[in-house]
């Protein structure tokens, strides 16, 4: 039996990357867990987020961010950038996250995140919700070599340990087992129509 729960915003699980932006001793990252890729060719990343936020304001002026996927050893650094603001924390000095120069553009990507996508700010969007979109182009990705797949093309999730949120409980989780191959696994049910 289905209990109905009202209208909902929980999707489950999110990501909840790091987003950077600024040059310098400005910059600085929040949590953003409304994040989805956009667009494939080119690549592209959506981000949903407030408008004041003090990253927004960098993002407009850099025209560039870095999304960093924490691994699940970083809840705590990950939970801080989003409790509190650049404007008033120094969010790099007190995570003690270390910052590396990005290939294509200004801002740089954290160190301590085996994943990082360089995005050129491209678009933002008001949405008929009344929230904000902002979008960037993927310009280049990075992996740290430890967690790169066999073939060395890609970055292995299990290997990645990548930190997950739950909204509505508000917690962070960590991924399970792999169970299927998608595009793949669906295809028994495929064949046992024909
Ligand atoms: C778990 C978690 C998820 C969050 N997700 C988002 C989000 O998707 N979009 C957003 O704009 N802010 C989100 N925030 C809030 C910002 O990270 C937070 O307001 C942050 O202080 C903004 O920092 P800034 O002013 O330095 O940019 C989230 C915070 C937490 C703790």
């Amino acid at each position: 039996m289905k209990k109905r729960l009202g209208p909902q915003s929980r999707c489950y699980p999110m990501p909840i990357p790091l987003v950077l932006s600024g040059v310098g001793d400005e910059a600085t990252m929040f949590a953003v867990a409304w994040t989805t890729v956009c667009g494939s060719d080119p690549p592209a990343i959506a981000m949903v987020v407030g408008r004041r936020h003090h990253t927004v304001a960098l993002i407009r002026e850099t025209r560039a961010f870095t999304v960093n996927f924490a691994p699940a050893s970083l809840a705590r650094e990950v939970d801080y950038c989003g409790l509190t603001s650049g404007r008033d924390h120094e969010k790099v000095a007190r995570t003690g996250l270390t910052l590396a120069p990005s290939s294509v553009v200004t801002p740089p990507i954290i160190v301590e995140c085996p994943y990082n996508l360089e995005c050129r700010f491209v678009e933002e969007i008001e949405l008929a919700t009344g929230s904000l979109m902002m979008v960037g182009e993927i310009v280049e990705a990075h992996a740290d070599e430890e967690v790169l797949t066999d073939d060395g093309k890609s970055a292995d999730p299990g290997k990645l340990d990548p930190l997950v949120y739950i909204t509505g409980t508000r917690e962070y989780f960590r991924l399970g087992e792999h169970v299927a191959d998608a595009y793949s696994a669906g295809r028994e049910l495929m064949e046992e129509r024909e």
